[in-house]
């Protein structure tokens, strides 16, 4: 099957090899070395394959996966920068009658690309650092004025962040002493036979008023059901299309969540069906890019992930044009807030981070 995951890497290898590469003034052996380095960034896509039921991977040591996706960071890092380069070559050409340094040039671009990747992974790779905001909600209770709110999203355990970053990250969230934790999707990529005891250590999450879900577009790429059945073991608690009520003393906030559209139906209208009047709503939609719609339906707060906040600069404006302008941080839409998160952790396939750290979320209700 036709499968652009596979092509395009191969592509953007081909022109790192022609462009970076073969300008190089070293030896053909170091060539050939360099050019088999660079050809195994694509490999990493003929071991995920997209197929009608679903991606399917390969299972791949923790070393083998964090090299693979490092070298497939490295080689869109150096595609990026090659682009100027040759940019740079054409003016040049128009301009000057000089010979165009293409050995330094590639050579440059070769240590600037490789100093990035080692910098962006591990950036993409560490245990997040905790971001606090503090937000006045419209018509929120002064008994619940100062609630805690932990929010993970995009936690993606996968071949790279296993059961170590995750325990991690759980035990980070619970010295936040949190009341409620929000997980609006994108838990992990995998098979529940091959990632249940790297996702496990969610179980050890604490907060008095629970920890509540919704579904990313990750989940429905294996085993869904499995995935589902598998989460709520761990105590997490779904919102499909549903809400509930949190009360503290005589004040409440209603806690919605919708279904990511990718395989399940995002209905904001039924998770909102028979609300209680005056109380204010957050709700946890995966993708930010309904959130004019939602702002329509009287929600206060919305909390996204799924941008990942770009993750590198370039890949930023793409995000952005891919998800209605939202990509981080906080938004006002329509008078609601829309808060989108960087993530907690990333994808396996490009996991590296270049001016946008990932985090964990923690919001202090306040009343107005
Ligand atoms: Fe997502």
């Amino acid at each position: 099957m036709f499968n652009p995951f596979m092509l395009m890497p191969c592509l953007i290898c081909l022109y790192g090899i022609l462009s970076m590469i073969i300008p190089l003034k070293i030896p053909m052996w170091a060539k050939i070395i360099l050019a088999l380095l660079m050809m195994s960034g694509p490999s990493k896509m003929f071991l995920l394959r997209m197929t009608p039921s679903g991606f399917q991977i390969y299972e791949l040591s923790r070393n083998m996966a964090l090299f693979l996706s490092a070298m497939f960071s490295f080689m869109i890092a150096a595609a990026i920068m090659l682009l100027i380069k040759d940019v740079a070559f054409i003016i040049w050409k128009i301009f000057s009658r000089a010979k165009f340094p293409a050995h330094y040039a590639s050579l440059t671009v070769l240590i600037l690309a490789a100093m990035t990747t080692i910098y962006g992974v591990y950036q993409g790779t560490r245990v997040p650092d905790v971001n606090t905001h503090e937000v006045k909600i419209p018509g929120m209770g002064k008994d619940l004025d100062g609630m805690r709110v932990a929010m993970l999203v995009d936690i993606h355990v996968g071949s790279v962040n296993r059961r170590e970053f995750v325990q991690n990250v759980v035990d980070r969230t619970n010295a936040l002493s949190p009341d409620i934790i929000l997980i609006p999707g994108d838990f992990v990529d995998g098979h529940v036979k091959d990632r249940r005891n790297d996702l496990e250590p969610l179980a050890d999450l604490s907060a008095k008023y629970g920890v509540w879900a919704v579904t990313g577009n990750h989940e429905y790429y294996y085993d869904f059901q499995g995935w589902l059945k598998t989460i709520a073991e761990f105590g997490v608690k779904w919102l499909r299309n549903e809400h509930v009520i949190i009360t503290s003393g005589d004040s409440s906030f209603v806690l919605a969540g919708v279904d990511d559209p990718t395989g399940g139906k995002h209905d904001t209208s039924r998770a909102l069906e028979n609300i209680p009047a005056n109380v204010p709503v957050i709700l946890m939609d995966h993708q930010p890019r309904f959130s004019r719609d939602n702002a329509g339906m009287g929600v206060a707060l919305q909390v996204s992930g799924h941008t990942h906040g770009g993750q590198i600069p370039v890949v930023y404006e793409l995000t952005r044009r891919f998800n209605a302008g939202f990509v981080r941080g906080w938004y006002d839409v329509g008078g609601m807030k829309l808060y989108v998160s960087p993530g907690t952790s990333q994808w396996d396939g490009f996991p590296m981070r270049v001016f946008d750290p990932s985090e964990i979320t923690l919001f202090v209700l306040r009343s107005e």
